[in-house]
C-alpha cells in the first residue's frame, strides 16, 4: 500500500476527509474502531474517481451507508471507508406512465425520505420501509423489508460503480435479490436506483405505515442503539422465537445484551464493544443449534476482524 495515499487522494478527490475517525460515530450500534481514512464524498464524480484511485493502488476500501446494519471490529478498518449517506443524495421523477411513477433515487438518500416523498405525492409501495432506519443504498445492498414487502419489490434497475470506477446500470431481470441479500457482485457500489411505485392512494399507505408503527413499537427496542435483527430468520421460524426459547433473553456481557424485549437484537447499553457482541452471537448460535438444530445466519455484516 502506498505510503502517502491519503494525501495523494486529497489532491484528486473532493469530499470530507477524517483520518483515524472513530467508526462507532457513524453505526447506529454506536461500536467499532478507527477507519484509517473515513471519506464521504463530495459528488458522484468524486465517488467514481475515489474508486478508481484507490483500487489502481490497491488500498482497500468498504463502503457504508448509515452504517445500520454493520458491526465493525474494535481494532477498526486499514485503507478507506467511503460514507454514501447524506452525501450522493436526491430523488427525481423520471417518468410517469399508465398508473407507475419512475423515480431515480441516489444511493445516500435516507430510506426515509423517499418514503415520506412518496407518502405525499400519493405513491404506493414504499409503505413497508417504514421505521427501517439507514440510505436508500444500504437498504438495497440488504434487500431490508418487513412482513409488507422488501427492497426487491420497487427495484426497477441499479447503476453501480464498479472496479477502478467503472459504471455500468443493470436491469432488475439480472438482479438477483434473495432474503437480506441483493446478489450483485462484491466490487460493485450502488449509486443509484430506478425504483417504480404506483400512483394513486395516499389513504392506502397511511393505514399500512400506522399498523406498522403500532406493530414495531410494542415488539421493537428503540431506546437503545443497535444494528436491527442480528440473524436472518430461519425458513418458516424466527430467529427471536428461538433464542427467547434457548433462554437468552437479557443476557449481558459488558455492555452488550440480548434484548429483553425482542430476542433477535442486540442492544448496546453505553460502552459496548464489538467482541461482546460478537459473543453473545455466538453464544446465541451454539444454544440454538443444540437445542433446535438450526444454524443461524448474520444479517447485520462483520467489518473487519474478528
Ligand atoms: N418472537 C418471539 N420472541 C422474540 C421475538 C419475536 O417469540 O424475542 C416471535 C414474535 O412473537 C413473532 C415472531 O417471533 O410471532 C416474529 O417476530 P416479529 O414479527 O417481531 O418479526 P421478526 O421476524 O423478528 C422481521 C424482520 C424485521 C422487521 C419485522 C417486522 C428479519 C430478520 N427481521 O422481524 O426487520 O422489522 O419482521 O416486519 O427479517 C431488520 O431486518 O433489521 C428488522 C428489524
Amino acid at each position: 500500500m502506498k505510503k502517502d495515499w491519503i494525501k495523494e487522494m486529497r489532491i484528486l478527490v473532493e469530499g470530507s476527509f477524517l483520518a483515524d475517525e472513530p467508526l462507532r460515530k457513524h453505526t447506529s450500534f454506536r461500536i467499532g474502531g478507527p477507519a484509517e481514512l473515513l471519506y464521504i464524498p463530495k459528488s458522484q464524480d468524486d465517488l467514481i474517481r475515489a474508486i478508481h484511485f484507490l483500487d489502481k493502488n490497491g488500498i482497500k476500501r468498504y463502503v457504508i451507508g448509515a452504517g445500520t446494519n454493520i458491526l465493525v471490529s474494535d481494532s477498526g478498518l486499514k485503507g478507506c471507508v467511503i460514507k454514501l449517506a447524506n452525501s450522493l443524495r436526491g430523488i427525481k421523477v423520471i417518468k410517469k406512465e399508465k398508473q407507475k411513477v419512475h423515480l431515480n433515487v441516489m444511493a445516500g438518500e435516507p430510506l426515509r425520505r423517499l418514503n415520506e416523498f412518496a407518502v405525499k405525492k400519493g405513491y404506493i409501495g414504499t409503505e413497508f420501509c417504514f421505521g427501517i432506519p439507514g440510505s436508500v443504498g444500504g437498504a438495497i445492498a440488504g434487500n431490508a423489508g418487513t412482513r409488507l414487502g422488501e427492497m426487491a419489490d420497487i427495484v426497477k434497475s441499479l447503476t453501480l460503480v464498479r472496479e477502478m470506477g467503472e459504471i455500468e446500470t443493470i436491469e432488475r431481470e439480472r438482479i438477483f435479490f434473495s432474503y437480506r441479500e441483493c446478489g450483485i457482485p462484491e466490487d460493485s457500489v450502488i449509486l443509484s436506483a430506478e425504483v417504480v411505485l404506483r400512483d394513486g392512494g395516499r389513504d392506502v399507505s397511511i393505514k399500512s405505515i400506522e399498523e406498522l408503527r403500532q406493530y414495531r413499537k410494542k415488539s421493537q427496542p428503540y431506546g437503545y442503539p443497535s444494528a436491527g435483527s442480528v440473524f436472518k430468520n430461519p425458513k418458516e421460524d424466527s430467529a427471536g422465537r428461538l433464542i427467547e426459547l434457548a433462554g437468552l433473553k437479557g443476557l449481558r456481557l459488558n455492555d452488550a445484551e440480548i434484548s429483553q424485549m425482542h430476542a433477535n437484537f442486540i442492544i448496546n447499553r453505553g460502552k459496548a464493544d464489538a467482541k461482546s457482541v460478537i459473543k453473545l452471537i455466538d453464544i446465541a448460535r451454539s444454544e440454538v443449534q443444540k437445542l433446535f438444530g438450526i444454524r443461524l445466519e448474520l444479517e447485520i455484516r462483520l467489518l473487519g476482524e474478528f
